[in-house]
């Protein structure tokens, strides 16, 4: 496994494998590896010759009040993870090879990246567009893989994907989750004992929701039933639980179309989303 810091080397490596015809995966990743994404790393390996995952904590998807200085970096844990899963390049450049001296440039996904995470969470899914659309075109992948943990954020790939034409195929892959139904993430760490051992009510809360929206309940009778089960099990403030369209994450309406039902809440300090 090769480790390269520079979008240069990133490039002339990527080039070679073109060259002979080989298809090249990309897994975009923050690092505090979980069995989450190493399930991205196997599923781009099935649908690529060559895996290249990358190793960014970046810092312009973070809010002024968020934890950008605390979050979990452990390189050499993550660059073993990388390599007993058969990565074969991971690039981990420092921030100025991503945002070169006087950038000022932005990527901004209108409508589907401003409801939801991108009205509570302002500029998150803009700093995410704008490192991923530079990844792309730094690494030149054919495909890349996301988490459908992460629900929103790959809709607002997929679109960001679309709209720049960066000939990247999108693939989402499904949420690996703990033994009682908590959705891995790197932050869960974060929880203590107490709230960890309420954590898991999330999810078992909107698979109800949606269970229910499927024999026929009125949607939005079934957000405000979770967010009030989510205030009295301890969840404070519940940012919202939704039942939407599954491509569009418009207001559910059209029954005939797929549906997703998603929440964000916060645990003390935590803040949780998930999505079924
Ligand atoms: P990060 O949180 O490190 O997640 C990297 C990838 O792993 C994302 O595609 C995310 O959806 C996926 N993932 C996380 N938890 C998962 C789980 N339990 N099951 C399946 N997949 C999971 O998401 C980011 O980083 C960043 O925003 C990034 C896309 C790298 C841009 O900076």
């Amino acid at each position: 496994m090769k480790i390269v810091r520079t979008a240069s080397e990133l490039r002339s490596v990527v080039d070679l494998w073109h060259r002979v015809d080989m298809q090249v995966g990309m897994v975009p990743t923050m690092g505090a590896l979980h069995d989450g994404h190493l399930s991205l790393i196997h599923m781009a390996a099935l649908q690529a010759d060559r895996v290249v995952a990358t190793l960014f904590v970046n810092p312009t998807q973070f809010g002024p009040n968020e934890d950008f200085d605390r979050y979990p970096r452990d390189e050499d844990a993550d660059m073993a993870q990388f390599r007993a899963n058969g990565v074969d390049v991971v690039f981990a450049p420092p921030p100025d090879e991503i945002y070169p001296p006087g950038d000022a440039t932005l990527v901004h996904v209108q409508g589907i990246g401003d409801s939801l995470d991108g009205t509570h969470r302002p500029g998150f899914f803009t700093g995410v567009a704008t490192v991923v659309a530079r990844l792309f075109t730094i690494g030149r992948p054919d495909c890349a893989v996301f988490g459908e943990k992460d629900y929103q954020q790959l809709q607002v790939i997929r679109r960001m994907a679309q709209d720049l034409h960066l000939g990247v195929r999108v693939l989402g892959a499904p949420t690996i989750r703990e033994a009682d139904g908590l959705a891995m993430s790197s932050r869960n760490r974060y929880l203590s004992d107490a709230e960890r051992a309420i954590a898991p009510v999330l999810h078992e809360t909107i698979r109800s929701v949606a269970e229910e929206v499927a024999s026929g309940a009125e949607p939005g009778t079934q957000e405000m039933r979770a967010i009030e089960l989510l205030k009295a099990t301890g969840f404070d403030p519940v940012d919202y639980v939704t039942v939407c369209d599954a491509h569009t994450l418009d207001p559910y309406v059209d029954r005939d179309r797929p549906v997703r039902v998603l929440a964000a809440a916060w645990l003390g300090e935590t803040r949780l989303i998930d999505n079924v």
